[in-house]
This record gives structure tokens, sequence and C-alpha cells, in this order.
């Protein structure tokens, strides 16, 4: 197959092997913080491949978490967020008492994170802690920080690897620019 997808270029800016080796190294600083039992909770739907990567490379270092899903929408099909955070779909698990670290994609305005956080406070979490894929703080509208970060990037809109454009791209495995003018 040599003709181009159709669709936008899309700029590489990390690569399989850049991800696979910035997981790993998340997964060593989680097991060196978080022992014992706790319960990953991951943001549906842009995290779930880097969910899916970094469980394992948590259980490959002795760390075997229990995992629920969340799902919440801050963006509609567009590349800008539309500010309030809905929860579209909910734990199955009870987290009072427990360590819950929480798993997302990106980290940009934090209203996210901010949702998640206090709704898993405010349902008796022993301790939240949460492990962002991207970080963009220049995006920033809440004040918060994810305890553990992949990568810090600009103010770019990114796809692949789970993260999507209208729905889009989500399978790409390494992260990219849409570079078309489609997207900001
Ligand atoms: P926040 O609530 O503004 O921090 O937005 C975080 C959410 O927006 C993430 O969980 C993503 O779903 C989405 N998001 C932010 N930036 C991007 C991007 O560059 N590509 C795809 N989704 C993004
Ligand atoms: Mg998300």
């Amino acid at each position: 197959m040599t003709a181009a997808a159709p669709g936008p270029r899309i700029d590489v800016l990390f690569t399989e092997e850049e991800i696979a080796a910035r997981v790993a190294a998340l997964a060593r600083e989680i097991v060196a913080d978080l022992r014992g039992d706790f319960l990953v909770v991951v943001i549906l739907k842009g995290s779930f491949v880097f969910a899916a990567d970094l469980i394992r490379a948590l259980e490959r270092l002795g760390a075997s978490a229990q995992v629920d899903f969340i799902t919440l929408s801050s963006y509609g099909a567009g590349t800008a967020s539309a500010g309030a955070v809905r929860l579209t779909h909910d734990l199955v698990e009870d987290v009072a008492g427990r360590a819950i670290l929480i798993v997302d994609d990106v980290l940009e305005s934090g209203r996210t994170l901010a949702f998640a956080r206090d709704t898993l406070r405010a349902r008796g979490a022993a301790s939240v802690r949460s492990c962002l894929l991207l970080d963009k703080p220049a995006r920033r509208a809440v004040e918060i920080e994810a305890d553990y970060v992949g990568f810090r990037i600009g103010s770019e809109f990114v796809v692949g690897y789970g993260l999507d454009l209208a729905h889009r791209y989500r399978g790409l495995p390494y992260i990219g620019v849409p570079r078309d003018g489609t997207a900001g």
C-alpha cells in the first residue's frame, strides 16, 4: 500500500518508542510511591490506549492494580473545550477508603481532572493521585497539577495513541499534530 491515507498530514510529536520508554518510567515512579492495593480510575475515552499500556507496565513491576472506568466529557466534536464537564458513564466500583490513581490523556484547562478528583474525594477515597499522558500547562484555567506527567507540550492540538480529532485517529500508534488547518 503506497498511497497516503486521506485526510490531513500528521506531524509526529512522540514516536511509539518514545511513548513506550516514558510509560515504563511513569510506572517506575508510580510503584515507588503507591504501595499495596490501589484502584486505577481510567477517564474515557481518550486515555484507554495509554491506560492499557500503563497497567501492563505496572504489572511488570509487580504492582497489581484494579481498574475501573469513568466517562467524562468536556469537548464536543471539535478542538476546544466546551467548559462544563459532564459525567456520561459512572464507575462500577465503590471508591470509599481506597487509594486511587486517576489516569487521563491530556491535562489542559484542568477542569476534567478537578472534576474527577473532587468526585472521588466526595465519595470518600482515601487518597487520589493522578497520572496524565500529556500536560499543556499554558492552557490551565483551574489551579491543579498532576502527580505524574508523561510529556509537557505547548498548546497544540494533538491526536493518536487514544486521542481523537472528531472521533478519528485514536488508533495511531504515535502522537502527532494534524497540519492542514482543520485543527486550530
Ligand atoms: P481539560 O478539562 O480542559 O483539562 O481538558 C482535558 C480533556 O480535553 C482531555 O481529557 C482530552 O479529552 C481533551 N483534550 C485536550 N487537549 C486535547 C488534544 O490536544 N487532543 C485531544 N483531546 C484533547
Ligand atoms: Mg479526556
